[in-house]
């Protein structure tokens, strides 16, 4: 169980999007310290006193260590910086696939490295990570990063417990931003997913499933593996 008020946050992919709504909830929740990183810190809103902008591609492990030695009073970690490649895996392209992972699955990796022993070393704390409803439905390689996503979380929470660090996993659908802008499905708000996220956080939960469609892939799960592909179930 995480109390917010006073700790001192640190969110990746923060200048839009989930991340930007993170910083806010985080903010309003009474984070005394929220560093904001982004590739580019100048598009990061610091109208707020307690906004730290700093530059971080989660891709480039030099660029993280010199997050984790500029910030060496960070309590919790939101690993939310994402890409969405989606290649087919026999026919797409392999450079393509290859920076999804880099993005979704290394940079958080990267991150958890550099951001362990940092929180370990002021007591504990925790990591927020943005997995998706498509860690557990396969529609291509950005499925296949948030899979492999959420397994990393599951090893890590067991891995860090010891250290009074948490890790927090968020499955959802289509969320109202960028990432979902060319389709006209049904989408979470933002707001929605990052208060159902840090609400998990701070009841000492181990996962937010957030939305409809999330819920009902995990209520999934146990059945027959084709029960969440339809088109081969009509075959
Ligand atoms: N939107 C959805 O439907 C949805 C659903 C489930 C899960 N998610 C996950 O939620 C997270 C946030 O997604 P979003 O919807 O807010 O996406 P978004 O609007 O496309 O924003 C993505 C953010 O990630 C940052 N980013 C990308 N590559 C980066 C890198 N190498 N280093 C640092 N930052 C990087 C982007 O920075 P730039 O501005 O520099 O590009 C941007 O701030 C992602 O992990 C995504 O996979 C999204």
């Amino acid at each position: 169980m995480t109390d917010i008020t006073g700790q001192v946050a640190l969110v990746t992919g923060a200048n839009r999007g989930l991340g930007a709504a993170f910083v806010a909830d985080l903010l309003a929740r009474g984070a005394a310290k929220v560093y904001a990183a982004a590739r580019k810190p100048e598009s990061i809103d610091a109208a707020d006193p307690r906004v730290v902008p700093i530059a971080l591609d989660v891709t480039d492990a030099a660029s993280v260590a010199a997050v984790a030695a500029a910030a060496g009073d960070v309590t919790l970690v939101v690993n939310n910086a994402g890409i969405a490649v989606g290649e087919q895996f026999a026919s797409g392209d392999l450079d393509a696939i290859r920076s999804e992972f880099d993005t979704n699955f290394w940079g958080p990796v990267l991150v958890t490295r550099a951001f362990a022993p940092v929180i370990a070393a002021n007591g504990g704390g925790a990591f927020v990570n943005m997995h998706s409803a498509l860690s557990w439905v396969g529609v291509g390689s950005y499925s296949a990063t948030k899979a492999a996503l959420w397994s990393a979380s599951n090893s890590l929470r067991v891995e860090l417990a010891p250290q009074n660090i948490e890790v927090v996993g968020v499955h959802v659908g289509w969320v109202d931003t960028d990432m979902a802008a060319h389709t006209n499905d049904p989408k979470v708000a933002p707001e929605q997913v990052v208060t159902e996220a840090l609400d998990a956080l701070q009841a000492g939960e181990a996962e937010a499933i957030v939305g409809d469609f999330a819920q009902l892939v995990k209520s999934k799960l146990s059945d027959d593996v084709r029960a969440l592909y339809p088109q081969l179930v009509a075959n």
